[in-house]
């Protein structure tokens, strides 16, 4: 009842509402409308009350709502299903038990604080409680276990370009999946998979965009940013959502219909790092080299310094 209530006001353009017909709308009564309002209150939204007027919304809190979401998605297949857990361990965890137990292509995970994140390569990911979107959509692939590794590349693609859309600013691509702001990093993408032989079962892309002002642990300060900080403007989460969404679903048939060809001229303009000089951790080994640009295939092109060029599949990029 009271997301109900929440998007009556969210969607009055701040205007009055009175008590009296909220309850009609709803079949409550106007000291019921009274109690979610100041539950509503307690919840951050500030509203203006005058008598006979009723009710006006002042603030725009930047809650995310699933039902407001799914209300507003224009998309066909993903977020059709959203599962929002407003504090988790990690998205990922939870995406990766509702899969194995069937949950539908398209299905995401979502937090507003997760007390457990994970990053790429063992490491962990910082999710302060609603300064950003982590989340992780549950991909059913319709390609072959080769072209796994590519669907991140296109994942950072739909990222950069939604990012670029909304917001001014240059947003780049760190090789292979972050996503950098003048010369930080705002983004990370992890993609896991499940599967056997040549058969996948799912697919679990994890996303974590910093969006507003992040008081980062020491390590991180240096590194990492959010988009507040850098483009002074307070990101709408649930906009950001809508945006990705529609973005990836479209992208994501054209990487089914003709693979990574007509993605790779975007990721090589906005690769980040052109021309420097860096080492990428292997396995077993690391490679020193400048950073020329990705291939057709994704992989990753430096000129070593013998002057030859060495194709780099995968690997952790040290700047
Ligand atoms: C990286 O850059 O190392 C990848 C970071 C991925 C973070 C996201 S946040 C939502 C999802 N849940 C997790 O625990 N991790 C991913």
């Amino acid at each position: 009842m009271r997301e109900k209530i929440k998007d009556i006001f969210l969607q009055s353009g701040h205007q009055f509402v009175s008590g009296e017909d909220i309850g009609k709308q709803l079949n409550i009564s106007r000291t019921a409308v009274w109690k979610h309002i100041e539950e509503l209150k307690r919840e951050g939204f500030h509203f203006e009350a005058i008598r006979r007027k009723g009710y006006r919304l002042v603030n725009d809190p930047d809650d995310i709502s699933p039902e407001r979401l799914k209300n507003q998605l224009l998309t066909k297949w993903l977020g059709k299903e959203i599962l929002f857990i407003p504090e988790v361990e990690s998205t990922q965890r939870v995406a990766h038990e509702i899969a194995r137990n069937g949950a539908e292509h398209g299905t995401v995970v979502m937090t507003d604080e997760q007390t457990n994140g994970k990053g790429r390569l063992g490491r962990s990911w910082f999710s302060q409680k609603g300064k950003g979107i982590w989340m992780s959509m549950v991909i059913r692939p319709e390609f072959f276990f080769q072209q796994t590794p590519q669907i991140t590349l296109v994942t950072s693609v739909i990222l950069s370009r939604t990012l670029n859309e909304l917001y001014p600013g240059y947003f780049m691509i760190k090789w292979p999946n972050d996503i950098f702001l003048n010369g930080r990093k705002i983004s990370g993408i992890l993609t896991e998979i499940h599967g056997e032989q040549d058969q996948i079962h799912y697919m679990i892309i994890g996303i974590g965009i910093n969006t507003h002002k992040v008081e980062f642990p020491h390590d991180l300060q240096e590194k990492a940013t959010s988009i507040e900080e850098e483009v002074g403007v307070k990101p709408k989460r649930m906009e950001l959502i809508q945006n990705f969404f529609l973005e990836f679903e479209r992208q994501y048939a054209q990487f089914v219909k003709e693979g990574f060809n007509s993605f790779y001229p975007y990721y090589n303009e906005h690769l980040f790092g052109k021309g420097r000089r860096i080492t990428v951790n292997q396995f077993t080994k690391s490679v020193e080299g400048e950073i020329l640009r990705i291939n057709e295939e994704g992989y990753l092109i430096l000129k070593q310094e013998n002057g030859q060029e060495v194709n780099i599949i995968s690997g952790d990029l040290l700047l």
